[in-house]
Parts: C-alpha cells; structure tokens; sequence
C-alpha cells in the first residue's frame, strides 16, 4: 500500500510539470500572443510534424543565471520547445522558440538546447527546422547568451551543406540572432507579424534620423523583394508551416542520400503548347514559367525567392517524380538580362542543389548581362562570376534547354557544355552568338555601313547576314557545344530520358580544403 502510494505521488508530480511546461509562459501570455495573430511554439510544431510523431527532448531544462530576478522566476523548457519527429515521414529534427517565456530570448541553457539537436540532426543525417520567435539575447546573462548565439552560429556552419537546415521567422528576429537564419538554407517569413534586422527602427532614428516602421525596416515583403534575406513569404503562419514541409519534399535527408523518387507512370510527355510559345519577334517577351509549367510534372514547380531579381526563375520542381533544381532566365522581365541580384539568387540556389544531390534544369533566354555605372561599381563582375563558379563547381546531373537567345558571356555562364554541363539542347529558335545581330552587324560593318550609299539599307542587309549565320543553333551543334537540336514539344520526354540517363553520374573536383567562391 505504502509504495503503491510513493509510485502515485511520483506520477502526479510528473503529471504536474508536463501540464506546466505545456503551458510555457502562462495562459495571459499565451492569449496576448494569439491576439497579434501568433501561434504558439508548440501549436507550431502540432502543425510542421505529421500527426503524434513530435517526441520532445529537455522539456524539464531550467536557466542558471540568477541575476535581475531570474532566481526567482522559472518556466520549464527555458523558452524553447526542441525535439524530433516526422515530415512528410522523414525524420526532421524542430526547434520552436517560445514567445511566451521570456520573451523567446535565448539564455545559455535555451542555446543549449538548440545546440544539443542540431548535433543529433548532424549525427544522424536529419534536417533541422528552426521555429524563430525571440526577443534576442536575455538580456539579464549577459555575455552568456551572446556566447549562446555564437555557439549556434558555429554549429550551423559545421551543417551546411551536409543537412538542410531552414528557418521560419516568426516573430521579431533582431541584432546578431539574425545570422543563425542567415546561414541557414532557406528563410520564410510571415506577413505583418515577423520582422528580422541588425538593427531596429529606433536605433535607425538615432543614427542617420530616418523614420521607418518595423515592417517596412525588415518586414516579410522588404526582405522578399528588397535584399532578397528572405526566400519565402507567407500570408500567415499555417501557409508558412505548410510551405517547409512542401520544400522538404524535394530534399534528401543529407549530403550523401538522394532526394526521394516520386511514382511515375510515363504517358504521353509531348507538350504540343510549346511548339508555339516563342514569339516570331525575338524581341518580344514571354513568360518563361508558362515552359516550365509545361516541362515539369503538373503543380510540381515551388518557386524559391519569387520576390527578387524576377529577371531569373529558380525553384525546386519534379520531372517524372524526380526532384529538380530550374534556374531559368525570364524574358518577361528586363528581357531576362543577368545583373548582381540575379547572379547572387541563382548562385545560392546552384549551390544548394549541389551540396544536396538535386539535379539542375536550366533554360536559357539571356541577352547578356546587364551595362550601367550602377551594375559595374555595385560588382557586376564579382557577383556574375559567383554564379559563374558555381556552375563550373556543380557535379550534379546538368541539362541547358537554350530556348532562345544565349548571347556572350552570359552564354558560357548559364550552364554551358564548356563548363561542364552534361547535356545542352536547343529549340529551333536559339540564337547562339556574341550579342545581338543589330548590335554585331553596327561594330563589325561600321565603315561599310557609313560609306554605303544607303546606310539604313545596308544595315538591315548586315543584320541579316549575321543572322543568318549566328541567330540559330546550328552553328554551336556543328561544333558539339549543342547536343540535340529539338522540336520544343519534346523537350519533357528528352528531359526525362536525360535526368534517368544521369542517375548515377560520378564527378570528382581536384582534392582541395575548399574553393574561393568570389564573394
Ligand atoms: C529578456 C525579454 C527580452 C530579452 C523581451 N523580453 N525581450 N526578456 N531578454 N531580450 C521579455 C519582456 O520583458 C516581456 O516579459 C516579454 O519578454 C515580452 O516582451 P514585450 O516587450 O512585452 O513584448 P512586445 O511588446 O511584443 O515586444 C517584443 C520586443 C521587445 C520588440 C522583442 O520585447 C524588445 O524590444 N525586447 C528587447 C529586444 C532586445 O533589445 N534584445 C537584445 C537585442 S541584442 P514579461 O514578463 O512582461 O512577459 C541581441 C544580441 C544578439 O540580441 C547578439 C548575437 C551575436
């Protein structure tokens, strides 16, 4: 009887606490963060995993620090959910910051925390999902959680590019807490309610006197389409939660498994739609997501950084259940040219799909890159050659459909036979030359079309035997650079017999500690 009741009393207590760490900050707490519109971090998490497969890891850790009140204050979990469990049924290691205790400021034992499950993800070859809602360092610890905030930082360094780790912004996200995300692989954020910045809008007042809002300073929106931080934007936070486990899906586990195969059974793969998308003006534009919506397996294309340098396409699709890395070019917008922005957004992307054994898909509409003071002392030259090294680097599967122009450098640039792509196709429309023939005929005829008695005429006769000659494919698949010159209603069956083709491609870089990427 007597230890019948020790055994009750034991389970109550534990009752007893699992019902208080449930409830983190307090009930109050939780009702003022479900007023601004905020899950909380345990809501968050039910959301991101499948169904009961969360197992929670130190649910019962306590903060040290016993300075400014601290030793008088406790909540279990120090403010912030960590554990594992199932997306899509594969494992996924969570952690959700807690708004509600302490603000979600990150303590040393909260940095613990975190630390303790990206070492399980790494050693177990998982990804990792941060939840981010924080206040920042806890102030009251000082150079404790700055030291936190380093050690994750490192951490994070350690796994990339040998574990996906992604990162939603929730909540405010601010000072040195904003390098851990950006780190990371993928940021999403959430309209109106998540803000990430070094600093905020009143330490911007006091320093250069502009007056700005928290939204608009670093907003989901400004940091979608202004500085390209973040990847992703979600109207709220269960779009946001459904949009990692949707780019989960097209991820391996790690660096030395395979993105997950898709059932396929093959049909008809001819997209007659194609045969006409071109228009007979090469300098007309079209919209190069109607051709990939025609190449990849229906609803498949999840666009990345939709927002930024809308003049390139990147995202993850599938082509007969395979997942698929696109970088396209996007004649609909500045005529799909290559500038700074569009070299930084496409070269990330390369490389993430490198690191993570997802094949790249380019299709390729380019006029060059793009002239102007602005572009050459911003570092034209130094960002179009990151994109640049980032393709010479990649050793996945690599196919070029050129469905039009691949004008000069840009040309070499944009997944080139010369750089190691493995297979290059062309559409009947592909015009493969040093520039434009308006431009070409201009410089090399100059003195001809002076002298001529009619120099408008004799201008449009020189544009048109340079066309002739360079504004086709022919020249380039003469020579190799192309491999097949295709009807473009068969560009998605060649492009699945290609991608099988390559499944089991090998490709070795010369033995070194690592590359210098031209930063
Ligand atoms: C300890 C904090 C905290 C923090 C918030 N709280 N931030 N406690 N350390 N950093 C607590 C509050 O005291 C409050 O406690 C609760 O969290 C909710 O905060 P509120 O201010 O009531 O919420 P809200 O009005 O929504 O404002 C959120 C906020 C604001 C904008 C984040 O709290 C704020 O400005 N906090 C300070 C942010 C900051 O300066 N952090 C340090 C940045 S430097 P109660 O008990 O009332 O619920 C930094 C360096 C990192 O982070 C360097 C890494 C290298």
């Amino acid at each position: 009887m007597e230890s019948n009741r020790i055994e009750k009393t034991k389970k109550e207590t534990l009752d007893r606490k699992n019902a208080e760490a449930m409830l983190g900050g307090g009930e109050k707490r939780i009702a003022a963060q479900h007023k601004k519109g905020k899950l909380t971090a345990r809501e968050r998490i039910s959301v991101l995993m499948d169904e009961g497969s969360f197992e929670e890891i130190g649910r019962f850790v306590l903060h040290r620090s016993k300075d400014f009140g601290l030793d008088k204050e406790h909540y279990l979990g120090d403010g912030v959910v960590t554990g594992y469990g199932k997306v899509n049924g594969r494992l996924t290691y969570v952690y959700a910051q807690d708004f509600t205790v302490f603000g979600g400021s990150l303590s040393e034992t909260h940095a613990e925390k975190i630390c303790k499950i990206m070492d399980m993800a790494l050693k177990n070859g998982a990804p990792i999902v941060g939840l981010n809602d924080s206040g920042g360092a806890r102030i009251q610890e000082g150079v404790l959680s700055l030291a936190g905030y380093a050690d994750i930082f490192y951490k994070n360094t350690l796994a990339s590019g040998v574990i996906p780790q992604l990162s939603a912004i929730m909540g405010p996200c601010a000072g040195g807490a904003v390098y851990s995300p950006a780190i990371t692989d993928f940021i999403l954020m959430v309209e109106n309610t998540s803000y990430m910045f070094v600093t905020g809008p009143n330490v911007v007042k006091t320093v250069t006197h502009e007056e700005i809002t928290s939204e608009e300073l670093g907003g989901a929106m400004t940091h979608a389409s202004k500085s390209g931080v973040t990847h992703f934007v979600a109207e709220n936070e269960i779009e946001c939660l459904l949009s990692i486990k949707k780019l989960l899906s097209y991820m391996p586990q790690n660096c030395v498994d395979e993105p997950s195969l898709w059932p396929y059974t093959l049909a008809d793969e001819s997209r007659t739609l194609l045969d006409t998308i071109i228009p007979e003006n090469p300098n007309q534009p079209y919209d190069m997501r109607e051709v990939i919506g025609q190449i990849v397996d229906e609803g498949s294309f999840h666009e990345v950084h939709e927002h930024f340098a809308e003049n390139i396409v990147v995202g993850f699709s599938r082509i007969a259940g395979r997942s698929v890395g696109i970088v396209a070019n996007q004649p609909a917008v500045l005529a799909g040219v290559l500038d700074i922005h569009a070299s930084q957004k496409a070269a990330r992307f390369v490389r993430f799909c490198d690191s993570f054994n997802i094949p790249l898909l380019v299709l390729e509409d380019v006029p060059g890159f793009l002239p102007g003071s602005d572009q050459e002392w911003n570092g034209i030259i130094t960002n179009g050659a990151k994109l640049l090294y980032a393709f010479c680097e990649a050793t996945v599967p690599r196919i070029t459909v050129i469905t039009r122009k691949a004008y000069g450098g840009a040309y070499d640039v944009m997944n080139s036979k010369h750089i190691g792509a493995d297979l290059n196709f062309a559409w009947p429309s592909a015009e493969i030359a040093v520039m434009g023939a308006s431009g070409a005929a201009e410089i090399i005829f100059k003195r001809e079309i002076a002298q001529a008695e009619n120099p408008s005429e004799k201008l449009a006769e020189k544009v048109e035997e340079y066309t002739n000659k360079f504004a086709n494919p022919f020249r380039a698949a003469h020579r190799g650079y192309v491999d097949e010159v295709i009807y473009p209603s068969q560009t998605r069956e060649k492009l699945i017999r290609a991608f099988e083709m390559l499944e089991n491609k090998v490709a070795h870089l010369p033995k070194k500690k690592h590359g210098n990427i031209p930063l």
